[in-house]
This record gives structure tokens, C-alpha cells and sequence, in this order.
């Protein structure tokens, strides 16, 4: 089968370049099921996949794209047959395996969660990794003892793809929402999408090395790693929970043990990509569920193939508000 896809290319000269070509499904590699894919996300590690940076993927030319919805059009599985409404996030796909900026992938059967009902593709796909993080990094805060009357929940990063999200599902599950971000235009957005309380993530930072701060959080998601993470941590009220699942900021903590050892606050790792299958669709359901907010419209952009490039770039300066969804249908 033909297809399109959005593929990153290396230059000679050490520069990605990534243009919409056709490939043939035949060079797909080996799997269960290939599914032709209605939808795909931006997500930050889509950005660095296209973008050349190897510790995501390693060969080139590569198609990224960690998230992808659609139908199966060939199965050699008991478990799905042609025709079936399905969605794969995480695993390999899109880092090096040929990913949902294509309009067909391939992947081993345990990779794939069927739809579950009261999710359409497109929903799924506005979802995608950036919803199921914010729907993991939810269940392990829950799992943690975290309820509404405990106080704020602070999100950071809060105008970005996971910080979105959080910020619609903490709000729609009853919680007061602090949001920090850098983006001073969006505070209105952020209000409209659930946050109660706006903070500035540049004056949000403390980088003494005082070992606690007074506490103002109960509980927090942080989705940018650094010195606003470890301020964050330091900041959180006795037994809160801070879900930690992102390097946006930066990728070094730094930072005394006062919180653990004095409050007891909990650091809680999220690891979208290998979450055991069972709890995988467990979420995936809760989020067709009773975990299902109103998508405020301005919370989505919605774009082709051909129209995705400068979303990349735009996604690598902290620059996208809120998902990109990438229609690869025709439909
Ligand atoms: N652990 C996992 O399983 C998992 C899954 C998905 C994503 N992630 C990670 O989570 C992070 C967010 O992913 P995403 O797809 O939501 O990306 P995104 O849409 O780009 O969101 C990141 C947000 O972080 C903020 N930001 C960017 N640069 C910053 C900086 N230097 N200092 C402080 N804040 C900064 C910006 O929001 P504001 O302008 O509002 O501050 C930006 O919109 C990424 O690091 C990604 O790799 C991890």
C-alpha cells in the first residue's frame, strides 16, 4: 500500500530536515496488525524524534509520531480483526519504530488498546501521550491518598500539551488548580481551562538553597524538571504528592532531602511509555468516562501532514499552546 507520511531526514551537512513523502506499507517492519491511521499528536518527543536528537531515535530516515489512532486494516491476531477502532501510544512507536506522522504503522499486538467507547479517534488522539500522562500521573497521585479538600494541586508547564490536560482533568475531578506557566498571554486561557490561580513559573522559581519552603501546594504535576521542580518540591504542603514527568526545564534536580524527610512529601515517576497493558486501558477508559471533561475548542489545533513542520519548531521553544492533532485520514 502506498501512503504519506512526514519523514525526518539527515542531511549531509548534520541538518534534519522533515518533508511529507510516499512510502510503501510492504517496508513497514515486522507485527501483528498494521492500522491505518485516522489521527496522530505533537508531542514534545515527536519534536526531538524529527528534530535529530538520538537518544530518542536513532536512524534516519525515520517517521515519528509516538501516538496514532485509526482503524486495523490487516490483523494476524485473535485479538483484533480488520476494521476495528484501536489507538497505540508509547511502547517504541514513533522513537524507532516507523510512527503516526504516517498514515499506516506496524507494531506488535500488545502495543494496541482497542477505542474504548465514548471516544472517537480524533478525542483519543487530542489525548494522546500528553492526556494519558496527565491521566497516569492523576492515578498515582489518587493511589497516593490525594483528595480535593486537601487544598491546591499546582501544575507546571500548565499551558503546554501534559500541563493542559492536567489542568481540565484536576478542575473537572473537583480540585482547586494552581497553574504556573511562562506564558503571560495565556492567563485567561489557563482560567478558562480550570485554573483558579495563576503563578508566574520565572518568579514561581527559588534557587537558594533554602531546604524548605513555606508550603503552599498540596499536591502538584510537574511537567518541566529543574529548579522549578525542585522549588516545587520544597513548596509542597506535609504528605503531598509531586508527579514528576517532564525535562522541559531541564533534566538535573538538584536539591536538599528536607521535603521527604521533614514532610514526608512523595516524588511520584510517570513513565507513560511502558505502563503495564491492564492499567493502560484502564485509564484509557476512565478517560471515556467518568474521567471525560468538556474539550474547550481553543485547547486544540488541528493540522495535516503537510501543515505540522513549523509546530515543531514551535513545540521545541515551549511555544504550543495547549494539542496539536494531526489529521492523517483523508476522510
Ligand atoms: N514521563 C512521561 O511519560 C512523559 C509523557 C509525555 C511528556 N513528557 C514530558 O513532559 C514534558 C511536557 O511535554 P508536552 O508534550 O506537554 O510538551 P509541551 O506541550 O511543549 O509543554 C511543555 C510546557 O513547558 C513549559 N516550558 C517550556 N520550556 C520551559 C522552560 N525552559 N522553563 C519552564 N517551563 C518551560 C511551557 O509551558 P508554559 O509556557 O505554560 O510554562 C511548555 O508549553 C516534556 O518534557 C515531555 O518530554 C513525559
Amino acid at each position: 500500500m502506498q501512503y504519506q507520511a512526514l519523514v525526518a531526514y539527515e542531511r549531509e551537512n548534520g541538518v534534519f530536515e522533515q518533508v511529507v513523502t510516499e512510502l510503501n506499507s510492504d517496508n513497514l517492519p515486522a507485527g501483528e496488525v498494521l492500522i491505518k491511521v485516522e489521527y496522530s499528536s505533537l508531542n514534545y518527543k515527536d519534536a526531538l524524534s524529527a528534530t535529530g536528537n538520538k537518544g530518542v531515535t536513532r536512524k534516519y530516515p525515520f517517521t515519528p509520531g509516538i501516538d496514532a489512532a485509526g482503524y486495523i486494516a490487516e490483523s494476524h491476531s485473535s485479538r483484533f480483526k480488520e476494521g476495528d477502532q484501536v489507538l497505540v501510544t508509547g511502547y517504541d512507536l514513533g522513537m524507532n519504530t516507523p510512527g503516526g506522522f504516517g498514515q499506516y504503522i506496524r507494531v506488535p499486538t500488545a502495543w494496541v488498546v482497542p477505542l474504548p467507547l465514548g471516544l472517537s479517534m480524533k478525542h483519543a488522539m487530542i489525548h494522546g501521550t500528553a492526556g494519558y500522562t496527565a491521566a497516569l500521573a492523576l492515578q498515582r497521585m489518587l493511589v497516593n491518598g490525594m483528595a480535593p479538600d486537601q487544598g491546591p494541586v499546582l501544575v507546571t508547564g500548565a499551558t503546554g500539551g501534559v500541563g493542559s490536560i492536567s489542568v481540565l482533568l484536576l478542575d473537572h475531578l473537583g480540585y482547586e488548580v494552581s497553574a504556573a506557566t511562562l506564558k503571560e498571554e495565556k492567563h485567561d486561557y489557563l482560567r478558562r481551562i480550570g485554573a483558579s490561580e495563576i503563578i508566574s513559573s520565572a518568579e514561581l522559581k527559588d534557587t537558594t538553597d533554602r531546604g524548605l519552603l513555606s508550603g503552599r501546594w498540596a499536591h502538584a504535576i510537574d511537567t518541566v524538571g529543574g529548579d522549578i521542580l525542585s522549588t516545587v518540591v520544597r513548596s509542597t504542603k506535609p504528605f503531598g504528592n509531586v508527579a514528576v514527568l517532564g525535562l522541559a526545564n531541564s533534566s538535573l534536580l538538584t536539591m536538599p532531602v528536607f521535603p521527604f524527610i521533614i514532610r514526608g512529601v512523595n516524588m511520584l515517576g510517570v513513565n507513560s511509555a511502558e505502563t503495564p497493558y491492564d492499567l493502560r486501558v484502564q485509564l484509557w477508559k476512565n478517560l471515556a468516562t467518568f474521567w471525560k471533561p468538556e474539550i474547550p475548542e481553543e485547547l486544540v489545533t488541528e493540522v495535516s501532514l503537510g501543515e505540522l513542520k513549523p509546530y515543531i519548531e514551535k513545540i521545541l521553544k515551549g511555544k504550543v499552546t495547549g494539542r496539536v492533532v494531526v489529521k492523517t485520514g483523508e476522510g
